[in-house]
């Protein structure tokens, strides 16, 4: 990594301004999923060892520039006081001369959660009067935060502008280490499973994936815009018209490419994509015209997991039904298993953020692959191969 890590600096006695990603989702004032404030204590600890002063600062939610209670980093702030077994002093703002004031009264090893940074419209806005505001907290910038790194906002990207250095923490570290080389220095066979609902959130992906994996799976909803572009039936699956000229051409330069591009040979459908729903499996090119398609089928599931086992390197982003039904469960579940053997077997397997990673953990599987990241549009957009605004920002070694 060609930037200024946590290990580069002196923290012994400094203000340690943290940039993390505790936008974690929330019960009647509870974390309900406190994986990304655990994946940051590497960094929150090493800080606490050293004899620094650790200021964390994160979003949470969308509060659109207003102050909302149901949106307070103070049940994170909580949680991490469990976690790390010590105080976590909660500020009142994350700026202004009251917070200032609590800052100066702060002695090494202490931690302080500032209130969430989107309370200001200025953060999303990357207003640099507000991202100097955020920096008189600081003598030093640690951006743990992969989750936000593809947003240039003050906390992420502004602040480095007047905080140097700016280093990447140990979760920014690891992130960028998986998912780098992955796509930089695979072990191969390189297979990458792609999924969800909508092929438009993946074409650039697909198209930066293309010449660099030996082979691509398609699953989820946006398999069917692929079969309209085939002129096959999808009776009332989800489909985006205005994509399938573009999933046409998608085909045909992943032969050019010399990327295996395969997609379902069958899919489980149903009249209906809800529970207790009776569901049949048709072959691709039998679908009919009062069908659903809420997963791939049976026999995909064995075609995927042979691929996947014998991998070398895996990138899976996005499920291949509609997993949160038990009904159209068993595709993405047979692709996460195959992941946790091809791991098994020596396998660099990564598992992208947001539904992909909750379809991990649902299946207890999030132990048994390399990496879960826990960034969703971030590592889609690494997959890209976009610049992340938050890691460009850092300081250069
Ligand atoms: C996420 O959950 O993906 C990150 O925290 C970013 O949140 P945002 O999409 O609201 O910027």
């Amino acid at each position: 990594m060609n930037k200024l890590t946590l290990d580069d600096v002196d923290l012994s006695g400094k203000r340690v301004l943290v940039r993390v990603d505790f936008n974690v989702p929330l019960d009647e004032g509870k974390v309900t999923d406190d994986t990304r404030i655990r994946e940051s204590l590497p960094t929150i600890k090493k800080i606490i060892a050293a004899g620094g002063k650790c200021i964390l600062m994160s979003h949470l939610g969308r509060p659109k520039g207003k102050r909302a209670i149901e949106f307070s980093l103070n049940p994170a702030a909580q949680r991490l006081s469990e976690l790390l077994k010590q105080p976590v002093i909660m500020a009142p703002d994350c700026i202004g001369d009251e917070v200032e004031r609590v800052v100066k009264k702060m002695t090494p090893g202490q931690v302080m959660m500032l209130e969430n940074v989107r309370f200001y419209a200025e953060e999303e806005k990357n207003d640099p009067d507000f991202a100097a505001k955020l920096a008189r907290l600081g003598d030093i910038y640690v951006n743990d935060a992969f989750g936000s790194a593809h947003r240039a906002h003050a906390s992420t990207e502004g602040v480095t502008q007047c905080i140097k250095p700016a280093v990447a923490g140990y979760l920014m570290q690891k992130e960028l280490r998986y998912l780098g080389q992955a796509l930089k220095n695979p072990a191969r066979p390189f297979v990458a499973v792609l999924g969800g609902s909508k092929i438009s959130g993946k074409i650039d992906v697909i198209e930066n994936l293309f010449g660099k994996v030996d082979t691509i799976l398609i699953g989820g909803g946006m398999a069917y815009t692929f079969f309209k572009a085939q002129g096959l039936e999808i009776g009332e699956s989800i489909v985006e018209m205005d994509k399938v000229d573009l999933a046409h051409d998608l085909l045909k330069r992943a032969d050019e490419n010399k990327t295996k591009l395969l997609l379902p040979s069958d899919s489980r459908v149903a009249a209906e994509l809800k529970s207790d729903v009776a569901t049949e499996i048709r072959k691709n090119d039998a679908l009919r015209e009062t069908d659903t398609a809420g997963d791939i089928g049976p026999e995909t599931e064995k075609l995927y997991a042979d691929v996947i086992r014998k991998a070398k390197t895996v990138v899976w982003n996005g499920p291949m039904g509609v997993f949160e039904i038990d009904e159209f469960a068993s595709g993405t579940k047979a692709v996460a298993l195959a992941l946790a053997e091809a791991t098994k077997a020596g396998a660099v397997t990564v598992v992208g953020g947001g539904d992909s990673a909750a379809a991990v953990k649902k299946f207890g599987l999030e132990n048994k692959v390399s990496h879960v990241s826990t960034g969703g549009g971030a590592s889609l957009e690494f997959l890209e191969g976009k610049v992340l605004p938050g890691v460009a920002a850092l300081t250069d070694k």
